[in-house]
């Protein structure tokens, strides 16, 4: 891809593209509208929350998912940051309750009781292929490190048009193949996980879907972002 190319076509951004940024949480139901496959929605978060999570050596924070109703995703949180090693301090409080928040927004948008939720670390180039998950919605948030990237599929060599990166604890909800608004006449939005750079700390990432029940686990693909 050159530069040239790059910029002789119209940015990314703009509900144009499939993306809308969202001012406030009740707009990531928008993701359920027709030619919508992204909602970002960024956010302020407290200061001592980013110098925690920064101050953490890597290898600290959890590694874990589980499936759980939304009213036990609390309690789900602080057994795996017990399990870690990580007690109770403002920091992990703060971080716990934005996950449980945002745990209780997607079960809201997505009307799903039973969520699947993935707290990863993240130190490798995890998923650089440009993709659709095969679901039907799925909230990403990079607690630490760089966000994912997503962009249009391109027609040179690489095929990826990239249009831009969520932000450090900015909320993506993203539309997934399995989605019965899914656009099929448009290219859809892709998006991949940013190049990890050597030396780099560790990404800490949140990923929250639906499960539909204990048994349907494993259902949805699981990458990483
Ligand atoms: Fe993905």
């Amino acid at each position: 891809m050159t530069m040239q190319a790059l910029s002789s076509r119209t940015p990314l951004g703009g509900t144009e593209d499939g993306v809308v940024a969202a001012a406030t949480p009740d707009e990531l139901s928008r993701i359920h509208d027709a030619g919508v496959d992204l909602v970002r929605w960024g956010r302020s978060m407290p200061g001592a929350l980013a110098s925690w999570l920064d101050g953490l050596p890597d290898g600290r924070l959890p590694h874990v998912r589980f499936s759980a109703p939304l009213g036990a995703v609390e309690r789900a949180a602080i057994a795996a940051f017990d399990s870690a090693g990580l007690g109770p301090c403002v920091g992990r409080h703060l971080l716990i309750g934005d996950i449980v928040l945002l745990a209780m927004l997607y079960s809201h948008v997505e009307q799903s009781e039973w969520l699947s939720v993935r707290l990863d670390r993240i130190d490798h180039d995890a998923c650089r292929k440009p993709h659709i998950d095969r679901v039907t919605t799925r909230l990403l948030c990079t607690y630490r490190g760089d966000g994912t990237e997503f962009g249009l599929p391109g027609h040179d060599d690489v095929g990826w048009r990239r249009g831009g990166s969520l932000g450090r604890f900015e909320v993506g909800l993203v539309k997934g193949l399995l989605h019965p608004a899914r656009r099929l006449a448009a290219p859809a939005l892709l998006h991949r996980s940013p190049r990890f750079q050597p030396g780099s700390r560790e990404r800490f990432l949140l990923c929250i879907g639906a499960a539909h029940a204990p048994s349907a686990e494993g259902r949805n693909s699981e990458t990483l972002h």
